[in-house]
């Protein structure tokens, strides 16, 4: 399956490494950023190409790697004006201190902060230092003013540095550099200026401290749906039941365990969004009461009366919007009589979209990559093929955009 991703498929980033010894880890950010289709040009500093060899990169990216101001690329055109021109997104993934200082200060010393001033593409800036230089006031003011440019910093983590100490300063992690990099290129997509609402993952009923009454939800297809729309320029805010997967960067992360839980979110939230996207799988029921203590087996059989859930996409089909109704997509899992069922649901939910998956089909609904849907409307019909999740995603945005545009008319 390709691991193309459109926002970055085809576009131009300079990734400059720095002199830290995360450089390594920007190996394998290049090689997330080619392989989802973008164009790496990286430039080395010097302390970077001391580290690491321009090779390393050269053979991932399979484009020039520059390091020396003074050496012009194949085409004989000046450097720095033609790669820092052509970026449409300079990353600088590990930042040193010295080199953040030479951005903030706009330093021209070298192939990289020359490029830079060439640019005037975004900046994405990822800091790496050692324990208590990234807290240094000297540090954090040239942040400050690099950020009042318009740069974006991608904060550090916490952890074991390579000193043997403790603190903040750990580069950020390649997969959420490349997501850095998403959410940025996508600022001006064709759902900026839309703010979206969107739940995924299952939620868990308690039966006691340890037990509970859930379901295979995995939260792919919600958190693809967000991940899809912060890459198309959305504020989009994703309220998740348990799910093992990350946070998503750049998204607002509301974590809920419950339905209850999960309605009052969706109720506080929907007032400030313009379209709900209900990709969760929460549970119809509950058990009545959930024991304090751990329930113990006593040989006897054990009956738990169950009670409805609030259903979430009913109870808010008179909360107002942004812009007053919003957009209200639901989702239907179906094992048996696809269309008539989701249909239904498209009535008695109040809903403009209905992405109805029959879980008996190989590949689709709870858990796979992949899944089969029927997107039905008051418009039809529309029989999709097997679909990666995010694909998918990308299709259910491009019927919720047109629906708000249809409404507008
Ligand atoms: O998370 P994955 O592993 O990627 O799996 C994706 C998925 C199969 C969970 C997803 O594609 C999906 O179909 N989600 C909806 C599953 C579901 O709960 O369907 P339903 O037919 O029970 O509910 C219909 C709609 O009402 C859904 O949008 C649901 O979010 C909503 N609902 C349901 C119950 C309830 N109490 N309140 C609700 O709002």
């Amino acid at each position: 399956m390709s691991a193309r991703i459109p926002v970055l498929d085809g576009r131009h980033v300079l990734l400059g490494v720095s002199g830290s010894i995360a450089a390594f880890k920007a190996v394998a950010l290049a090689s997330k950023l080619t392989q989802a289709g973008a164009l790496v040009d990286v430039a080395l500093t010097r302390g970077a190409a001391e580290l690491i060899r321009p090779l390393s990169f050269q053979a991932i990216t399979h484009r020039p790697v520059y390091s020396d101001p003074f050496e012009l690329p194949e085409d004989s055109e000046i450097g720095h004006v033609t790669v820092g021109r052509r970026a449409e997104l300079v990353l600088v993934a590990p930042a040193t201190a010295h080199t953040i200082a030479r951005l903030a200060l706009g330093l021209a010393d070298d192939f990289l902060t020359t490029s830079v001033l060439a640019s005037t593409a975004p900046l994405l800036i990822a800091p790496a230092m050692d324990a208590g230089m990234y807290d240094h006031p000297t540090v954090q003011e040239h942040l400050a003013r690099l950020r009042a440019r318009g740069a974006v910093i991608v904060e550090p983590a916490s952890g074991h540095l390579a000193s043997g100490l403790e603190g903040r300063g750990r580069l950020a992690e390649p997969e959420v550099l490349l997501e850095a990099a998403c959410a940025v290129l996508g600022r001006t997509g064709d759902l900026a200026g839309w703010s979206l609402l969107v739940t995924a993952g299952g939620t868990q009923e308690p039966l006691d401290p340890v037990r509970f009454v859930g379901n295979r939800s995995s939260g792919k297809m919600g958190f693809a749906i967000a991940q899809r729309a912060r890459d198309r320029g959305a504020q989009v805010t994703l309220i998740s039941g348990p799910s093992a997967l990350p946070d998503l960067y750049g998204v607002r992360m509301i974590r809920v365990t419950t339905a209850r839980e999960m309605y009052q979110a969706v109720a506080a939230e929907l007032p400030a969004s313009d379209a709900l996207l209900m990709a969760a799988a929460v549970a119809d029921f509950r058990p009545e009461h959930a024991a304090e203590q751990k329930i113990k087996k006593s040989g006897a059989e054990l009956v738990i009366r169950l009670v409805p859930n609030p259903d979430i996409l009913r109870e808010t089909r008179g909360i107002d919007g942004r812009r007053g109704r919003p957009i209200r997509v639901g989702f239907a899992a179906e094992s048996q009589d696809l269309i008539a069922n989701s249909r239904a649901k498209l009535e008695a939910k109040d809903l403009d979209l209905v992405v109805a998956n029959d879980i008996t089909q190989p590949g689709s609904g709870f858990e796979a990559d992949t899944n089969r849907a029927t997107l039905l409307s008051c418009d039809g019909l529309e029989e999709l093929p097997l679909l990666p999740k995010t694909v998918l995603a990308d299709v259910i945005l491009d019927r919720v955009l047109a629906l708000a545009r249809a409404r507008q008319r």
